[in-house]
């Protein structure tokens, strides 16, 4: 029997990481996508032991044929896509580099639409297949920030969507939604965080270990850990105006696009 592959992107640091790891532990061959070749050599070399084959392809993905060199691959199949690969960056929107505000949008979203795209039909075949597309909290409650929370709140509606479309295929899409993670996405954005409480933070293996269980479940949308189910739907419960207006007391709504 050959193993199943899984497709991850961004998997030299963070949650992609997580994922990488425990889709080696579970005994399949591995895709990995990312810019640094060197971080990709070096997981491929500590995953070696544990996973079957492990394809390393490095790709940038704010690049259009970076893009399409993924797509090639998703193509020609695999048994799960996982779209997490994104970033945030500080500062005001109106003071911003569009070139990078551009390319957020090309990683957070575009990146995830043409990856999904190219891997469905292959999947559909197959009749069996998971596509993970990492969101955030940011995506479903208003007022934090700008283009980085509009980027997530793109991947919740389009995977809300697909889901709903591809019921009864075998072929399931699910939105995964953190609050914060300990990875090196804040200090890459230049995000300070120092005022953020010990007990709002997560660590990487409980929320890949959580958002796989709630997938297992059939969840569309995984929300992992208890203190940010709780979060979300109470700003859910509350009229938006209130929730925007909590998110501006205790998070500013300044200083992050
Ligand atoms: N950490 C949190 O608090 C948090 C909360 C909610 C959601 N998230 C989401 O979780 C996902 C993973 O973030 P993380 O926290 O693990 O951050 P991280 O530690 O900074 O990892 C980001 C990963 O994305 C890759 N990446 C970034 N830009 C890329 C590009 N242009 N092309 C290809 N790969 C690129 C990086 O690889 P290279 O640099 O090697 O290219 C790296 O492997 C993101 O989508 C983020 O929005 C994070």
């Amino acid at each position: 029997m050959p193993r199943p592959v899984a497709l991850i992107t961004g998997p030299t640091s963070g949650i992609g990481a997580g994922y990488a790891r425990r889709y080696a532990r579970d005994g399949y061959d591995l895709v990995l996508v990312a810019r640094d070749v060197g971080r990709l050599e070096q997981l491929a070399g500590e995953l070696q032991s544990e996973a079957g084959n492990i394809e390393l392809l490095p790709a940038d993905l704010a690049d259009a044929a970076d893009r399409d060199k993924v797509s090639e691959r998703l193509a020609e199949g695999v048994r799960v896509l996982v779209n997490n690969a994104g970033f945030g960056t500080s500062g005001d929107f109106w003071e911003a580099d569009p070139a990078q505000l551009q390319k957020q949008l090309d990683v957070n979203v575009t990146a995830v639409m043409h990856l999904t795209r190219a891997a469905l039909p292959a999947m559909l075949d197959a009749g069996a297949g998971t596509v993970i597309n990492i969101a955030s909290v940011a995506g479903l409650l208003p007022g934090r920030g700008s283009t980085y929370s509009a980027s997530k709140a793109w991947v919740i509606s389009f995977s809300e969507g697909l889901a709903n479309g591809l019921q009864g295929t075998g072929v399931g899409v699910h939105a995964v939604c953190p609050g914060y993670v300990r990875t090196e996405f804040h200090s890459r954005a230049g995000l300070d965080m120092a005022e953020v409480p010990s007990f709002m933070w997560l660590e990487v293996d409980d929320v890949v270990s959580e958002s796989l269980a709630d997938i297992a479940h059939g969840k569309v949308i995984s929300i992992p850990s208890a203190q940010y189910k709780f979060l979300v739907a109470t700003g859910r419960a509350m009229p938006r105006r209130l929730t925007r207006l909590a998110t501006k007391r205790f998070g500013s709504g300044r200083g992050r696009t």
